[in-house]
């Protein structure tokens, strides 16, 4: 049985490679991409879906989605993922365009189109919220959210707050209290399944995709030569394989504003919301699976 699954990103190095192995699992049925700025402008995210699409030979629609942040002003991580976002592989100019819908009217008609959805956020969450807000009966059609964002040991933008969840807090404050099941995968657990440079070194040699995949991450200024974090491709991974991880129920909730804004805070010890709780969060991952999960899952690409 294949799950089906819509992605909001923002490529984004890890973007493209969890856009990677989401198009190409045959276990995944990914319906939509939309886009959203964040690791660089909206228009240069929603290219590079286009472009990852396009080197697959895949019609996946993608829809264009906020150039900016709900509230708090924009600011890119092109110094992690170059200015284009997508460094490191030519894939050429011809890669076609976005559907004629804004991310948040693609993602009701998809959304609505099915019984059970699962998004996957990798990006910020403002295309979130504003479909939360302006279309609520989507709610009941999404079986839940796996969304790549929140730390509870130290962030990467401030000592509190990850990026994605720093971008747009106000967003991510909005989807964390929506009522929907949220997967929580965050830099508990993607800044500990570090790509070693023993799987990028075979990652190059294994075949185009490979290549492409080794040109960007040869590319990204995130970690250090001993290993890079490929963040977002932890979702796609939580899906396929949750039995890596290591999870604890919570509720989770965002601050918004002050010195800790974009830190995500949980109930750790469930005292403070009469046992409830809204987010499933990973708090461990078993490294080893997911470097030999990476290099099985390319090299039966092409
Ligand atoms: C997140 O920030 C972005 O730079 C990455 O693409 C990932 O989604 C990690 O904090
Ligand atoms: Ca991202």
């Amino acid at each position: 049985m294949t799950t089906k699954i819509i992605m909001d990103t923002d490529p984004g190095i890890d973007d493209a490679a969890a856009l990677t192995m989401a198009i190409n699992n045959p276990s995944l049925d990914l319906k939509l991409i939309t886009t959203v700025a964040g690791n660089v402008t909206v228009d240069k995210t929603t290219a590079n879906a286009l472009k990852i699409v396009h080197f697959f030979g895949k019609d996946i629609p993608v829809a264009a989605g906020a150039e900016q942040p709900l509230i708090k002003p924009f600011e890119d991580a092109a110094r992690i993922h170059g200015e284009s976002g997508m460094p490191g592989y030519d894939f050429g100019t011809d890669y076609g365009k976005p559907i004629d819908k804004s991310a948040v009217e693609a993602l009701r008609d998809a959304i609505m189109a099915e019984d059970e959805v699962v998004l996957v956020p990798t990006g910020s969450y403002t295309n979130i919220a504003l479909l939360f807000s302006e279309y609520p009966e989507v709610k009941s059609h999404i079986k839940q959210i796996v969304a790549m964002g929140g730390s509870f040991s130290g962030g990467n933008m401030t000592s509190a707050a990850e990026f994605n969840v720093f971008t747009d807090p106000d967003a991510a404050k909005i989807m964390y209290n929506a009522g929907v099941p949220i997967v929580t995968v965050g830099l508990d657990v993607t800044l500990k399944a570090l790509l070693t440079a023993d799987t990028i070194e075979k990652l190059g040699k294994l075949n185009k995709t490979g290549e492409m995949l080794h040109g960007l991450i040869t590319h990204y200024n995130d970690g250090s030569d001993a290993g890079r974090p490929m963040h977002d491709v932890n979702t796609i991974f939580y899906l396929l394989h949750p039995e890596a991880f290591t999870t604890k129920d919570m509720w989770v909730d965002v601050q918004t504003d002050g010195p800790a804004i974009g830190a995500t805070v949980g109930d750790v010890r469930a005292a403070y919301h009469d046992g409830k709780t809204n987010a499933k969060v990973c708090l461990d991952i078993d490294a080893d699976a997911f470097n030999k999960w990476f290099l099985e899952e390319v090299s039966k690409i092409k």
